[in-house]
């Protein structure tokens, strides 16, 4: 099993380029599967979930090829319907492939993904919304069973803007008949990036990136090429290694509109952010103040980002409050960041945050996705040595941290452990 061993203490400064985005790179890839035709897909990172969506896409009938950051993908036949559970238990977003299944092929067996430490994780809202269109969904042995002859297009309205929720809809309404209106859409630009994918493609979609989205079905989609936009939380991530470890890193090659709650919080924390053209440049020096901060759907704080912001909370001045509003249970991180002689006491959907002067390095233990990235960010600025255990959890969505936080002067090593 591999960690991080990372001494902290080192300021972080440089610069560094953004890698594709993780969730954008999920639906487009499954994207292609709505048509016969040849699709490349641009700016891929390579990321333990990305190559597990390719292994779920040659299983269905895909032919995959990589060429660096290129990916070029062709399902002329669509030769199983199937997500085996073994591959959906292992990346949630393998739901994706549930509403390009059923608008190709009129049919899908998807494993049901199951919760995960971040909380519950129902698909309820995908399944209502198929089932509007004219699915017919039934729950068998632990898969969702799907069949449409024909899926139709209606007015339906989210009750919470799900992000992959929207974009099996999405997808599914493209060969659907008529046209689909969904209200209380997601708006996170992930979901903008596959609308103008699915429009290169020749679907017809109105009011990408907003919450109302109007899906025109039409018979058949064609081949495209797509760039992806660059990974928002990777980039968030970095940054807030710059503030925490009070350093100077510009990361370049990023949509600066798709950080916008970020800068915010962070310059009424007291770092500096100076956003030029496609790069974002942050410095801190001396004592942060402690700022409270609010999970939203975008554009609000982005909740990918909240373990990593609390790290930074436990290192600056005053009292801050965390409130995480999207997942029931995104605060694992906490009693790990109290390993390390944080001070934060958990109400509810509230972490109250107490900054001390400093953390003290410790083993600790990675717990999923972007809690292991904020034990990274405390580890960097903790007193000693920190031990970041089951970084499998890290892999999935950031390629190569410790290289590019190396690169930038932190000392962080990828170590294999026994056991
Ligand atoms: C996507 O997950 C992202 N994953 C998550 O990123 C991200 O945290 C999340 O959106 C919110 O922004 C991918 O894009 C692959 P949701 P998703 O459906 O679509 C409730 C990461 O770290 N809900 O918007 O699964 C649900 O319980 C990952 O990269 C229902 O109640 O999130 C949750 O409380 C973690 N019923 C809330 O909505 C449903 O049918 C948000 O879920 C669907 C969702």
């Amino acid at each position: 099993m591999e960690a991080f061993r990372i001494r902290g203490g080192n300021t972080i400064s440089g610069e560094v380029q953004a890698d594709g985005a993780k969730n954008a790179a999920l639906p487009l890839l499954a994207a292609t599967l709505l048509t016969g035709q040849p699709c490349t897909i641009g700016r891929v990172p390579d990321l333990a979930d990305v190559r597990t969506m390719r292994s779920l896409l040659t299983a269905l009938g895909t032919t995959v090829e990589a060429n660096g950051a290129t990916v070029a993908l062709q399902t002329p036949n669509i030769t199983s319907t199937e997500a085996p559970y073994d591959l959906v238990k292992t990346m949630r977003a393998s739901i994706l492939v549930l509403g390009p299944l059923l608008a190709r092929t009129g049919e899908a067996r998807v494993s049901l993904p199951g919760g995960c430490a971040i909380g519950a994780r129902p698909i309820s809202l995908h399944l209502e919304g198929l089932a509007r269109m004219g699915a017919e969904i039934k729950i068998e042995h632990g898969y969702v069973v799907a069949k449409a002859k024909k899926l139709t297009g209606c007015r339906l309205y989210l009750d919470f803007p799900t992000v992959t929720g929207t974009m099996n809809l999405m997808m599914a309404a493209t060969l659907a008949d008529g046209v689909m209106i969904i209200e209380n859409a997601a708006c996170e630009p992930e979901v903008k990036d596959l609308a103008d994918f699915l429009i290169r493609m020749g679907a017809r979609i109105d009011g990408a990136g907003t919450d109302r989205l109007v899906i025109e079905g039409v018979p058949a989609l064609s081949g495209a090429h797509h760039a992806m936009i660059p990974d928002r939380i990777e980039v968030g991530t970095l940054m807030l290694a710059a503030a925490i470890t009070r350093g100077d890193v510009t990361v370049t090659g990023l949509h600066p509109a798709h950080l916008e709650a970020l800068i915010q919080k962070l310059r009424e924390a007291g770092a500096t952010v100076d956003v030029t053209g496609d790069s974002i440049r942050t410095r801190a020096s001396g004592k942060l103040h402690a700022v409270s901060i609010r999970t939203l759907p975008h554009p609000g704080f982005p909740t990918d980002l909240q373990a990593q912001f609390m790290a930074l909370m436990t290192v600056t001045e005053g009292m801050g409050i965390v409130t995480e509003t999207i997942f029931e249970s995104r605060f694992t991180h906490v009693a790990e960041y109290a390993r390390m002689g944080a001070n934060i006491r958990l109400e509810g959907q509230n972490a109250i945050v107490t900054g001390m002067d400093g953390l003290s390095g410790a083993e600790v233990m990675a717990t999923d996705l972007r809690a292991s990235a904020g034990l990274v960010l405390a580890g960097l600025v903790a007193d000693g040595e920190t031990l970041v255990r089951r970084i499998y959890h890290l892999d999935r969505g950031y390629e190569k941290l410790e290289q590019k936080l190396g690169s930038l002067g932190a000392d962080v090593a990828r170590v294999t452990m026994a056991g």
